[in-house]
Formats: structure tokens, C-alpha cells, sequence
């Protein structure tokens, strides 16, 4: 069988929808951003599951619409089933749920970090495993190596912010809006890298191979040594004139630390090829020192930025993968906020 697959992510803030054929292209996709969080100055749990309930019913429609199909042509319908915020969870997958048995059609529970894994793969035919991932979001920092769709060993993660948060709560320290990453990149373009000399936390020290600090990260010291740089420039009058240069160094720090990790799986996992997901994978500088890092023997596999965030098209091609694999959800079937890989 080549089958539609419908694909629903709602793990978070954005409400999204993809339609993949046969043929693994995308076919219709649509990402409902929720901007309602903005002025908290990140995602509130309950706000995003009630956004989510408010607009599905219509992005689904969207997304069928430019696929040209009505539901009934629907093979297959995916869903995120963790892990993520579980009202937000919730509404996505019971309206899979839901839909399915209406349907009489499949329902395919998608792993969010897998469907992450799968982005690069729907705009370049190369992105295929044998690799090592690096998956970097406002909700998580996973380091991987992926010998084949499938198996998944974990190496390493953060052990508190994940990195798109250590960005985003450091733009709100430089007065930037959020979410921050691509301001404080692009406020960093005219600063000097080097101006101050931040932390690489868990870079040096007792980092040993075959420790858990080996791959494991960390941000909030940090972005510790950032506040405390802001308020010595605060007191001296010095703050305007070195945002940029503040921004430039913390930028600088968090690639050092997210390029030097990788590549540690890199060279011990004798892989060079490096597939980057998630909202951070589209901040250039990381890009550039990943790809310097790999040298022109190396391969390195990303999406364009509308994949790289959550998104429904990848949850439609995880959901292909697993359907495949003959893994359909059992009736009783849930979401889970914590659901392991
Ligand atoms: O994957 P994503 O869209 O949503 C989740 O968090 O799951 O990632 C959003 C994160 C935010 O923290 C945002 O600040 C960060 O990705 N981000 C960036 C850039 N663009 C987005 N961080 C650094 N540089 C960028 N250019
Ligand atoms: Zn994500």
C-alpha cells in the first residue's frame, strides 16, 4: 500500500497539520504559530492546549485543502503522542484518536523527537542514517547517534535549560523579544565573539570519556555569567554599547559547546555525518562552526526552518515509518507527557 498519511502536532505552541503521500512528498502543510504566549515571555501550558482545541478543526482543513483531498482519502492519520505539555498533547491526539475510529483508518502514535529526525529527510533524499543528531528547540537538547531508522542511542542532553530556552532567556536579559534566538543572532552580528569570555560549562574539568559529563550539557551557569556581566555593565553605563558584544560572546559560548559535544560523537562513533533539528538548527554561526568542525569529508543534514520547528509534515512521516513497521495504536491508546524513546 502507498498510503496519505495525515501527521498532527500539537506537543507545544504550534498547531500544525501535514499531509505526505505516497511518495513521501508533502502534499499539504500548514503551522499555526501561537502567539498568545508572547507576552509572558514563554509558553503557558493551559493557554496552549486551549489555542490548540480552538484552531485544529480549521488547520486540518487547511492542510486537506492544499493537499487537494478530502479526509476520507486519508490512509493513515498520525499523531504526536509525546513527549511534550500534556493538555497540548491532549487535544492533538484525541482528535486523531477520534478521527481514526470515525474513519475506520489507522492511528499512528509519533514520537516528537523521532518525527524531528525524520524533518531533513522530506527536502533532501541524502538525510538518511547512518548519523549523529543534535536536536536543539526551546524544549529540548538531545545528542544521538542513529545507525538506522529505528535505533536510537541516546548520548547525551542538557541537565537543565535546553538550549533554545539558555537563547531565549538571555534575549530577555539583552531586552530582546521573544522568542529570542534569531534576534540575539542577529543582534550578535556586530558584536565580537570575543569580547567576554563565558563559561563552556561541562566542556573541561571532569568531562572524561566514559562519564555521564562526557556528552551531557549545560546552560544555566552560563547564562548565569551573562546576567552577571549585564549587571556590571547596568552599573557602569556600559550596557547599550556592549549588547551587541554581550550577545555575540553568549552566542559564541553555546556553539563552542553544542559543536565540541558533537563532534565527541563524531570521532567515537566514527560517523561524520550530523543531521541538526529543531528551532536552533537555524542559527548560522552554528551551521558555519559545525560545518568547519566536519571538515569537506563530512556531511551535514538540515532542514529549512519551517521544518526545523515543530511541525505536522514530520509527524506524517514519522508516522509513515512506523506505519510500515506494521506499529499501529491499540484502542485504549494516550498520550504521554514523558513518553520515552
Ligand atoms: O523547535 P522550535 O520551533 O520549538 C520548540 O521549542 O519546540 O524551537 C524554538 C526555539 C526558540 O527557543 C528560539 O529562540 C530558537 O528555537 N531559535 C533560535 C534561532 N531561531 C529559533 N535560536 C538561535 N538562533 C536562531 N536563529
Ligand atoms: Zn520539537
Amino acid at each position: 500500500m502507498s498510503p496519505i498519511v495525515l501527521g498532527i502536532e500539537t506537543s507545544c505552541d504550534e498547531t500544525s497539520v501535514g499531509v505526505v503521500g505516497p511518495d513521501l512528498e508533502i502534499l499539504g502543510h500548514v503551522i499555526l504559530s501561537q502567539d498568545v504566549h508572547e507576552v509572558y515571555g514563554g509558553v503557558v501550558p493551559e493557554l496552549a492546549a486551549r489555542q490548540h482545541l480552538a484552531h485544529l478543526d480549521r488547520v486540518v482543513d487547511r492542510a486537506l485543502d492544499e493537499a487537494g483531498i478530502g479526509l476520507g482519502e486519508v490512509d493513515a492519520i498520525a499523531a504526536t503522542a509525546g513527549p511534550g505539555l500534556v493538555g497540548a498533547l491532549l487535544v492533538g491526539f484525541g482528535w486523531a484518536r477520534s478521527a481514526a475510529l470515525a474513519l475506520g483508518r489507522p492511528l499512528v502514535p509519533v514520537h516528537h523527537m523521532e518525527a524531528h529526525l525524520f524533518a531533513p529527510s522530506l527536502e533532501d533524499p541524502d538525510a538518511e542514517p547512518p548519523f549523529v543528531a543534535l536536536l536543539v528547540s526551546g524544549g529540548h537538547t538531545l545528542l544521538m547517534h542513529v545507525p538506522e531508522w529505528g535505533r536510537y542511542t541516546l548520548l547525551g542532553e542538557t541537565r537543565d535549560d535546553a538550549a533554545g530556552e539558555a537563547f531565549d532567556k538571555v534575549a530577555k536579559l539583552l531586552g530582546l523579544p521573544y522568542p529570542g534566538g534569531r534576534p540575539l543572532s542577529d543582534l550578535a552580528r556586530s558584536g565580537d565573539p570575543a569580547a567576554f569570555d563565558f563559561p563552556r560549562p561541562m566542556l573541561r574539568g571532569t568531562a572524561a570519556p566514559g562519564t555521564a559529563d562526557w556528552y551531557d550539557m549545560s546552560f544555566s551557569g552560563l547564562k548565569t555569567a551573562v546576567l552577571l556581566a549585564v549587571r556590571e555593565a547596568e552599573a557602569d553605563g556600559t550596557f547599550e554599547a556592549r549588547r551587541a558584544d554581550l550577545a555575540a560572546s553568549f552566542q559564541a559560548a553555546v556553539v563552542d559547546l553544542l559543536v565540541a559535544k558533537t563532534m565527541r560523537a563524531v570521532d567515537e562513533t566514527g560517523c561524520p555525518r550530523v543531521l541538526l533539528g529543531g528551532g536552533v538548527s537555524a542559527n548560522r554561526p552554528l551551521q558555519e562552526a559545525m560545518r568547519t568542525a566536519l571538515g569537506p569529508e563530512g556531511r551535514l543534514f538540515r532542514s529549512s526552518p519551517r521544518l526545523a520547528m515543530d511541525n505536522g509534515a514530520m509527524v506524517a512521516r514519522a508516522g509513515r515509518f512506523r506505519l510500515d513497521c506494521g506499529e499501529v495504536a491499540a484502542p485504549d491508546a494516550t498520550a504521554r507527557p514523558d513518553l520515552p524513546f
